[in-house]
């Protein structure tokens, strides 16, 4: 279909956001919309929402304040546009969206965007908001269309949604749904598309990736480690990650695939929320401290040199300053490569959120800041470990500035070189020279032999 609309996509949250946001792009495309990234000339907006914390919930909200001007400044220029709210706000508030903002036109869950293009036609039809928060028997992804060719060289898949864990603080389960994995065919026909499309890395993605157990070959359950395997016999794919694990699902296997895989990078995010068993047992997340650390040990036996990050909750329901400073001590014992630290926000419906022995305000914010004072510390020690090393980067966009490409490591470093835009999608040896806490500096080096494609060589 010829594109003579524009669509506007914000997104919020999490890696499934941003691979769901591309998909929503996608199915809009086949619709006839063209993206564009300014807002004020976009036919349609959608908000991709995320629901995690408090704030991100809130922030939906102030930008809807934003759009409803826009809307009225476009509307006195005789032109429509159609707000659409989807992600995991929409999922967990559906009509309350459509109250408290009623500049929304249709709100949309995230199990229903391979039905995009039916419920746009059925709005403007009807003329009234529409609010679909249905979980549809059958999955969505066999019915989003076929991958765009969008060159990009490192992409998200997702294989795996939703959760079954219900940690008592996380939304995500009821706004993703229980757990399903998608089988290992439709999986492997994606991300053959995308390498076709110039992709040389792929993130696995899942809210419990490490839970994966779809449908293989011949009615063979496949574990993700089995999955690794086999998408590591895909020629064109350089690199493997995943993301998100939980220390319960981590398989010797899958520890195992961190040795003997070679594509599979040498990085694992792995959330461990709270260094106290007692707070660990509140927020119901099945394994305790000397479980994680042996965790720890295990991955660091088989990959030595794997950096680990991880999620930490600070100021859950009854967290003392022994609590705290349990976490504090896990911290340190790890030493961690990056870390995200969050002050804990109670959500509507969450089992954590009706807990009494509430941590204040203040308190919150002090142990946050002191939990990322010693991450801060932690992330510039371990960058600073690489300066001096060669390394391979796989570059993914320009600097800025110009005349600089950034990559990552693959330890997912950061790194920023001297170079143009023909590096971009390139696997090359740099070496770093320079560390900082949040990236690397480099200089890319010869070609490394083997495994790069023509274009690649002919780079320096
Ligand atoms: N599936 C992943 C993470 C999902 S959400 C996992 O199991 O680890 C990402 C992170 O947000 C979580 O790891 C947790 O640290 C944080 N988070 C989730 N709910 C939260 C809440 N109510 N308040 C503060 N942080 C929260
Ligand atoms: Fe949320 Fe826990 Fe599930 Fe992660 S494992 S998505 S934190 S309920
Ligand atoms: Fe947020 Fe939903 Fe992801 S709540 S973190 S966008 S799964």
């Amino acid at each position: 279909m010829a594109a003579t609309k524009k669509v506007f996509i914000k997104t919020f949250g999490c890696q499934m956001n941003v691979y769901d946001s591309e998909r929503i792009g996608e199915a809009l495309g086949r619709a006839g919309y063209l993206a564009t990234g300014r807002m004020e000339e976009a036919d349609m907006v959608v908000l991709n929402t995320c629901h995690i914390r408090e704030k991100a919930a809130e922030k939906v909200y102030s930008e809807l304040g934003r759009i409803r001007q826009l809307k009225a400044a476009r509307g006195a220029q005789g032109k429509d546009t159609l707000i659409t709210v989807a992600g995991c706000v929409a999922q967990a508030e559906g009509n309350e969206i459509v109250r408290r903002a009623p500049v929304v036109d249709l709100v949309v869950g995230p199990q229903s965007y391979d039905r995009l293009g039916d419920l746009i036609a059925r709005t403007r039809q009807e003329r009234r908001p529409l609010v679909e928060t249905q979980f549809p028997q059958e999955s969505k992804f066999q019915r989003l269309p076929e991958r765009s060719r969008q060159r990009r060289p490192s992409a998200f898949l997702t294989v795996q949604e939703g959760c079954d864990k219900f940690c008592t603080f996380c939304v995500v389960p009821y706004t993703r749904g229980a757990e399903y994995s998608r089988p290992v065919a439709e999986i492997e026909a994606e991300a053959r598309h995308l390498l076709e499309a110039g992709a040389r890395e792929l993130t696995l993605l899942g809210q419990n990736v490490n839970a994966y157990c779809g449908l293989g070959p011949a009615g063979a359950r496949f574990s993700l480690a089995d999955l690794i395997r086999r998408l590591a016999r895909l020629e064109k794919l350089e690199r493997l990650r995943y993301t998100t694990s939980h220390p319960g699902d981590m398989s010797d296997e899958l520890i195992g695939a961190h040795a003997n895989v070679a594509k599979l990078m040498p990085h694992l995010h792995l959330p461990f929320q709270s260094g106290s068993d007692r707070i660990l047992a509140a927020m119901n997340r099945k394994h305790g401290i000397a479980d994680y650390l042996a965790l720890v040990e295990r991955l660091r036996a088989a990959r030595p040199d794997i950096a680990l990050s991880s999620d930490i909750i600070v100021g859950f329901p009854g967290e003392t300053e022994a609590d705290f400073a349990a976490t504090l001590a896990l911290t340190e014992r790890v030493g961690f490569a990056q870390a995200y630290a969050f002050k804990y926000s109670p959500r509507p419906g969450t089992p954590a959120s009706r807990l009494g022995e509430v941590v204040p305000e203040a308190e919150k914010m002090r142990r946050l800041a002191r939990l990322q004072a010693l991450l801060g510390r932690q992330q510039t020690s371990f960058n600073l470990t690489s300066v001096g090393h060669i390394m391979p980067v796989l570059f993914e966009r320009e600097g800025q500035r110009g005349g600089q490409v950034v990559g990552r490591s693959p330890y997912l470093q950061a790194v920023y070189a001297p170079g143009a835009v023909r590096h971009v999608g390139a696997l090359l040896d740099v070496e770093i020279v320079a560390a900082g806490p949040n990236s690397l500096s480099g200089l890319i080096l010869e070609p490394r032999r083997g495994g790069h494609d023509a274009e690649t060589r002919a780079v320096c």
